[in-house]
């Protein structure tokens, strides 16, 4: 397949193709943590995110949440719709966990009341700063009819997915979701991965997610393994 590098992130790489409004996205092992201050490598993570956010795209369009996700190319890569990309990263938290846990001096466990919506300014030389909705239109990021329907899907997202997990034995704890415009709408972008997610076993707690990596745990293939065979579990 022709193809030119349109963009590479830390965890993966966006190519433009023959194909008009395509792009392709290929996601590479390599992790990152902090902002990118701590570098390595999880042996067969781009082909396992690729995978598992292949599946949650697909059971999301089902339920009308629409994704720029096309079709898998090979095993860590597929076409999706060339969206423009919003730079506003939504995090969506039901456990209070990570930097809400911080911020808010909350033990990591605590169950939220209602699910929180937070909004980051998807910056790599600022760090990804936390922002709301006052900033994102003095900045013009985006417009008010379009985080809105951010607003909308986040938590339609966030009751779908956590329902399908619960099922599985994995809590849904919080997640990060990235939103592009194409053709006038807006849809759901970038993946749901153990990179953007976190998620424990509902019975142990254990984390089975990048946290692994980031805190040094150990079993960080295994974790990423395990989600894998536990959201594709019963076919697709
Ligand atoms: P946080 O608690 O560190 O703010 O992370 C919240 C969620 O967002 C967690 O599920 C991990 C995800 N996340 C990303 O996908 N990318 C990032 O750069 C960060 C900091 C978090
Ligand atoms: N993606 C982020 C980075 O490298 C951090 C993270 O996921 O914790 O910097």
């Amino acid at each position: 397949m022709d193809k030119r590098l349109k963009y590479e992130g830390k965890a993966k790489r966006v190519y433009e193709i023959s194909e008009e409004d395509v792009y392709l996205v290929e996601f590479k092992d390599d992790a990152t943590a902090f902002n990118g201050k701590k570098k390595g490598s999880i042996q067969g993570k781009g082909v396992i995110n690729a995978k598992v956010s292949a599946h949650f795209f697909k059971l999301l369009e089902e339920q009308g949440v629409p994704t720029h996700f096309i079709e898998m190319v090979d095993d860590n890569s597929m076409k999706v719709k060339a969206v423009e990309i919003i730079p506003v990263e939504v995090v969506v938290r039901n456990i209070a966990a990570g930097s809400l846990a911080k911020r808010l001096g909350l033990e990591e466990g605590i169950h939220l009341k209602k699910p929180v919506l937070e909004f980051y300014y998807k910056s790599d030389e600022l760090g990804d700063p936390m922002i709301n909705i006052y900033h994102i239109r003095a900045m013009e990021f985006a417009k008010d009819e379009e985080m809105q329907k951010i607003e909308e899907l986040s938590f339609k997202i966030n009751d779908i997915l956590a329902d399908y997990l619960e099922k599985r034995d994995i809590l849904l704890v919080d997640f990060k979701l990235e939103f592009g415009r194409y053709k006038g709408k807006v849809i759901l972008a970038d993946e749901i991965s153990p990179d953007t997610c976190r998620f424990w076993d509902s019975k142990t707690k254990e984390k089975l997610d990048k946290d692994r990596f980031r805190r040094d745990l150990g079993g960080v293939e295994e974790a990423y393994q395990e989600v894998l065979k536990r959201v594709t579990e019963g076919g697709c």
